[in-house]
């Protein structure tokens, strides 16, 4: 078991980690279970997946505390993150009556946790929320940190709102019916955060990634602790992004947003595979600028394709050229200019951003990349 604090300023909360913990919901989160005692249901929101998969020891664990569960599910994937499910959530959250006090629980992975928060944050000015994710990248990444949006027609994650989880609870065992697939890709996040920031914990995944793939309990937990335990750093430093420190997190992405535009955002390239992509681009790009030698841009790309994850542009087969790869980059940034910044390495475990990238120059590097 492990619990870290995220230690923000008037609003900090905890992330327990803990195998078993939904089984043990109403002790676990007894404090933000509280206002239902009197026998008003609380609300869950889930996935079809999760929902049919995980209500069942839900609603158990909290019949033992003299409380049931009300539960609103949406349909599995990014339509969820709409304009009309959110309108529906918060027309239901209304109807039960939620005040600011209360506290509404998602389960499920970043869509639903998104969504909900996203509900929360303008539901009555600002509901509470419990965070219980259900994939490996929700786990590591996406259900902490209080970034919560939904998706437009001018793109993904363009409306939202900053709005902190009251308490994640993160139950290693849920991820035993969690496609290989998924796995694969939220264990992209974890390599992320040793190569951003710990070279010690970068060695370990090398050493003992297979593991964690195979969701052996010690090292799943370590692994789960220390992603979480430097986002909690990482958030509690730079909540909003302003400084460069937030920015971190999002190595690989820039190269990874690319592709999955590319790719129409569809199950050719699964998020966390486009940012392990995205990853090993990133490597090859701060190798060509002189800034880590070519044997350690190799380093991180054996590490991830040693996990399965796709290492190797070209053989995504896209029929495409570096210049429109950067137009999608353009696109996402909303950014005219010849530069965008862009997440580098100094070295294996310690990432920076570059702001004096010329974009003709990564165009010319995808080109080389592509054809490889
Ligand atoms: N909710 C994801 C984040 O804040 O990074």
């Amino acid at each position: 078991m492990a619990v870290i604090d995220v230690a923000l300023a008037g609003r900090p909360y905890c992330v327990v980690i803990e195998e078993g913990v939904l089984g043990r919901l109403a002790q676990a989160a007894a404090p933000f279970l509280k206002g239902y005692a009197g026998g008003r249901a609380v609300p869950f929101v889930a996935d079809a997946n999760t929902h049919r998969i995980f209500a069942g020891r839900v609603d158990a664990a909290l019949a033992e505390a003299g409380l049931a569960a009300d539960w609103f599910v949406v349909e599995p994937g990014e339509d969820a993150k709409t304009w009309g499910v959110l309108e529906r959530l918060c027309d239901w959250l209304l109807a039960l009556g939620v005040t600011r006090s209360d506290h509404v629980f998602a389960l499920g992975g970043g869509v639903v946790g998104d969504l909900v928060g996203f509900a929360c944050a303008i539901a009555k000015r600002g509901v509470g929320f419990v965070q219980l994710p259900t994939t490996l990248l929700a786990q590591v990444d996406s259900s902490v940190g209080g970034k919560t949006a939904i998706n437009t027609r001018a793109g993904k994650n363009l409306i939202g709102a900053f709005h902190q989880p009251a308490l994640v609870l993160i139950d290693p065992l849920v991820l035993a019916t969690l496609p290989d697939r998924e796995m694969r890709a939220g264990y992209a996040e974890v390599l992320k955060y040793g190569l951003l920031g710990d070279a010690a914990f970068f060695a370990w995944l090398e050493a003992h990634g297979s593991k964690v793939l195979a969701r052996e309990s010690h090292a799943l937990e370590h692994a789960i602790a220390t992603s979480i335990a430097m986002k909690a750093r990482i958030v509690a430093a730079d909540e909003r992004e302003t400084l460069d420190k937030r920015a971190l997190l999002n190595l690989g992405h820039t190269f990874g947003h690319a592709l999955e535009a590319e790719t129409g955002f569809s199950d050719r390239l699964l998020h966390g595979e486009a940012v392990a992509l995205g990853m090993v681009l990133a490597a090859r790009y701060s190798a060509r600028r002189g800034e880590i030698s070519a044997e350690d841009a190799e380093r991180a790309a054996r590490a991830i394709a040693a996990a399965g994850l796709p290492a190797d542009l070209s053989g995504l087969g896209l029929a495409c050229d570096g210049a429109a790869l950067v137009q999608h980059m353009r696109h996402d940034k909303k950014a005219e200019g010849t530069t965008l910044p862009f997440l580098l390495l100094r070295s294996l475990g310690e990432a920076y951003v570059a702001r004096d990238v010329d974009l003709a120059d990564i165009a010319a590097f995808l080109d080389g990349e592509l054809s490889r």
